[in-house]
């Protein structure tokens, strides 16, 4: 019979072969540390995607201590260079990250020092790796939102503005409790995201000026007597001030809360989005057909062609949900200052970010290649009275309590069910059974494009309206864009 179960869990750790590197802080040690321990231990498989920040911080620190004579230049340049040695090196595939190394803040130290020997031991002076973590964590964040986020943002709102241009005069019924309810243009739906990502966006550069504080400098908790220049490695680094309090400095991970707690709220944005999409393109719907690059097919069903892309990005939320609760978790109740709970910060706050990403991204990509099905779209409109408010409007507009209009057309199309005729389809003189009020111009009135002409209020969906809403949300993202 096949076996199922799991292999056997991997050997010892790397750290604990005869030749493992020497542990840094080992002085107190008469024993090695259990290789299960070790490799539980180890936050290298995952903190070493910090290393560009680890090195920056570090040459910024050295550099620091030789301005204020902490240092020696020589020492100060020969750490400098080796470290962008080690940079080199690991850009190049040549560096080997070890276990036994624990993370990644020892393993670059370790092969600096090997690189250039006893200066490369003076580099933590005035520093720990709890001040040195939080450093790196803030960068990252920082760079990601720079570089990755905020560009995915505006890629999105970019596709979904292209897509209301292309397709947006498109009528399509609104709804509310998913039954048809008022007509809107489709650029006023799509419209509605690009509003949902502006908040988003507001958010994470929110995030980002309070994560934009450095607590290099802090060292383990209670500061350090070096005569530090705080300042200066802040400002060095790209933060906007040194934090206050050394305490709160290697303990706070408020920033990684925010942005999770930022991130998850996009991903109920995108998963609204992606909702949609799905319910648009099945057949009921009929409303959208996703483009073939981003739809699969059925391995039993020949005739399917699924929409995994926004299920995958609706179902994706719920990894972020996951990551805001687990960091919510491994800080409550946390006492001051550095607790190792704190290493678990890192695989949230990278899934949360690599999620959100890739269904910016994934959802940019797709809006391009869908189809809109404008006929069906007006077909659903037809078929779901939904300008029953529009009649009633035209009754209350022309004296009747709206209560009363209200009635008096909830009977009309109580009447047009039982006869399977749209409202669309009915005479003057039906109408008139019905209010004598009703003149020749209810025909129009009772279309869709009337409809939508008429929700002429701010925010509506009226075609100058939304033309207006369109330019305006075109121009600041142009304006961004620069
Ligand atoms: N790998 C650790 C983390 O991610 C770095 C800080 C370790 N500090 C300590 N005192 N053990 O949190």
């Amino acid at each position: 019979m096949a076996d199922h179960r799991d292999p056997p869990s991997p050997g010892p750790a790397p750290g604990a072969a005869p030749d493992a590197p020497q542990i840094t802080w080992g002085g107190r040690f008469s024993e090695p540390t259990d290789a299960f321990v070790a490799r539980l231990n180890a936050s290298v498989g995952f903190d070493k995607r910090l290393y560009r920040q680890d090195i920056a911080g570090s040459k910024a620190h050295a550099t620091m201590l030789a301005a204020q004579g902490i240092l020696s230049q020589a020492d100060a340049q020969a750490i400098c260079a080796g470290l962008d040695g080690v940079q080199a090196d690991i850009e190049a595939g040549r560096f080997e990250w070890s276990d036994a190394l624990e993370d990644v803040h020892m393993n670059v130290e370790h092969h600096l020092t090997a690189r250039i020997g006893a200066a490369g031991g003076r580099l933590h002076t005035a520093r720990s790796r709890n001040d040195q973590v939080a450093t790196d964590l803030r960068l990252w964040l920082m760079a990601f939102i720079d570089d990755s986020l905020l560009p995915g943002i505006d890629r999105l709102q970019g596709a979904l503005l292209d897509l209301a241009d292309r397709d947006g005069q498109a009528i399509l019924p609104g709804y509310t409790h998913l039954q048809r309810a008022q007509p809107v243009l489709l650029a006023h739906h799509l419209l509605a995201y690009v509003e949902m990502l502006e908040r988003d966006r507001g958010r994470v550069v929110d995030c980002r000026r309070r994560a934009a504080e450095s607590p290099l400098g802090s060292a383990a908790l209670a500061g350090t007597p070096f005569p530090l220049d705080r300042e200066a490695t802040a400002r060095a680094l790209g933060f906007s001030r040194p934090m206050a309090n050394s305490l709160d400095a290697v303990a706070d991970r408020d920033f990684a809360v925010e942005f999770t707690a930022g991130a998850a709220l996009a991903m109920v944005h995108l998963s609204r989005l992606a909702e949609e999409l799905v319910v648009w393109s099945s057949q009921e719907f009929g409303f959208i057909e996703l483009g073939d690059a981003f739809a699969t097919g059925s391995s039993i069903m020949p005739q399917k062609k699924n929409p995994d892309i926004p299920e995958l990005v609706r179902g994706k939320t719920g990894r972020v949900f996951g990551d805001l609760v687990a960091l919510l978790t491994v800080l409550k109740g946390l006492p001051l200052a550095y607790n190792k709970d704190l290493q678990e910060d890192k695989e949230a706050l990278f899934d949360a970010a690599d999620t959100l990403r890739d269904s910016l991204e994934a959802m940019a990509r797709l809006l391009p290649a869908t189809t809109v099905r404008a006929d069906r779209m007006r077909a659903a409109c037809e078929a779901g009275f939904v300008t029953a408010t529009d009649v009633a409007d035209y009754l209350a507009a022309r004296g009747v309590p709206f209560r009363d209009a209200h009635h008096v057309v909830g009977r009309l199309v109580g009447w047009c069910i039982a006869e399977e005729r749209p409202l669309t389809a009915l005479t003057v003189a039906e109408f008139k059974r019905f209010h004598p009020i009703f003149e020749d111009d209810i025909l129009t009135a009772v279309t869709v494009e009337a409809s939508v002409a008429a929700r002429i209020s701010q925010g509506g969906t009226a075609p100058a309206r939304v033309a207006e809403a369109l330019a305006a949300a075109r121009a600041r993202l142009s304006a961004r864009l620069g």
